[in-house]
């Protein structure tokens, strides 16, 4: 049996991931956890004749009763994967959504901590570079923290790097791979073009462009959108590619499956050690190899252009802020 859990179910990327996880014959159970229409949500997958057995939960109507929909969706949980919380409008930062998500993540990560504590938790909610220590310090209050297991969700940085890079190359955007490092939010955003495959030498200009274009590429969605929101149905794509990467190594057993995620860098000791010793922090987006239990292996950072050793070193202050923050939230909140 292999439960899915998404939380924040019915929401702009709430309900394509929910589609694309129905589709994804590994899963057995897929449980949609919202604050309002989760089950109208399970009820219209549910037609979908894919092994999954779908179904939607909801908070009690009565203030303080306690949260047996959460309860209940959380239970059995092999992967968890959280969209919940306010996506940015024109002119805002992730940072300015930390007010409204930082409480909810927190909320939905201490019911996790107390009824599916060996999940893989996927964390979509912005600002992720936050959101992610934010779940791991309420997982330490409860003891049940592995690091092997937490993930910030960025693929939707590797996936526009592909398509991004790809308008240039000419390469098949499918075939391209850019890992992308650092966190996911404007400069924290770390493209690293020289490691691209297939190989392809870019100009000095075209540089600055694509590495320009993948760091803003959320903000050119949200003022398209003109203020009905951010990235849903892109992110629900890479979302449901990083989940079906964690069912692959999970599940499957298929090995030294690859991948970047925002993680925390006591992950893997080794590789996670060496990237500390060179920026800083706990948490750093890096390029990751997954197994049946999470995390085997963080990759170092190695061999970077000056150009991305200087992106590099104007990323790290505003993500040891981002990490901080989030930090000090739980950690002031008792
Ligand atoms: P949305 O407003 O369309 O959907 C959010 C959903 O969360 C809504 O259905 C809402 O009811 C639900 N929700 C709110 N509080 C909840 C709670 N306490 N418990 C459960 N559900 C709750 O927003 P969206 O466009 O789906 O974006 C969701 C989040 O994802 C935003 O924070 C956005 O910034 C972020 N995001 C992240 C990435 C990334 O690359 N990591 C990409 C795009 C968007
Ligand atoms: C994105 O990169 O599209 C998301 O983080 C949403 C946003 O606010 O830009």
């Amino acid at each position: 049996m292999v439960k899915a859990v998404i939380l924040g179910a019915a929401g702009g990327i709430g309900q394509p991931l929910s589609l694309l996880l129905k589709l994804n014959e590994t899963v057995t159970e897929l449980a949609l956890y919202d604050i309002v229409n989760s089950p109208g949500v399970a009820a219209d997958l549910g037609h979908i004749n894919t092994p999954a057995k779908v179904t939607g939960y909801l908070p009690p109507k009565e203030k303080n009763a306690p949260n047996d929909g959460l309860k209940n969706a959380l239970t059995g949980a092999h992967i968890i994967i959280i969209p919940a919380g306010v996506p940015r409008k024109p002119g805002m930062t992730r940072d300015d959504l930390f007010k409204i998500n930082a409480g909810i993540v927190r909320d939905l990560a201490t019911g996790i901590a107390q009824y599916s504590p060996k999940a893989f938790i996927l964390i979509i909610s912005n600002p992720v570079n936050s959101t992610t220590p934010i779940v791991a310090e309420v997982l330490k209050k409860h003891n049940v923290f592995d690091p092997k297991k937490l993930f910030g969700v960025t693929t939707l940085d590797l996936v526009r790097a592909s398509t991004f890079t790809g308008e240039i190359s000419g390469h098949d955007s499918r075939d391209i791979r850019v890992p992308v490092v650092g966190g996911h939010s404007g400069i924290t955003i770390i493209p690293l073009l020289s490691k691209i495959s297939p190989s392809y030498s870019f100009s000095k200009e075209q540089i600055d462009s694509l590495t320009n274009r993948i760091q803003y590429g959320g903000d050119e969605v949200v003022k398209a959108k003109d203020g009905a929101g951010s990235a849903t149905l892109s992110m629900a794509q890479a979302g449901a590619r990083f989940a079906d990467a964690i069912l692959k190594a999970s599940v499957k057993g298929e090995a030294r499956l690859i991948e970047v995620s925002y993680v925390h860098l006591d992950a893997d000791k080794d590789g996670g050690d060496k990237i500390r010793a060179t920026v800083g922090l706990d948490y750093f987006s890096s390029t990751i190899e997954l197994g049946t239990n999470g995390i085997t292996k963080i990759h170092p950072l190695e061999n970077l252009t000056a150009f991305e050793d200087s992106l590099l070193k104007a990323a790290i202050p505003e993500l040891r802020e981002n990490i901080n923050k989030g930090v000090a939230f739980i950690k002031e909140d008792s």
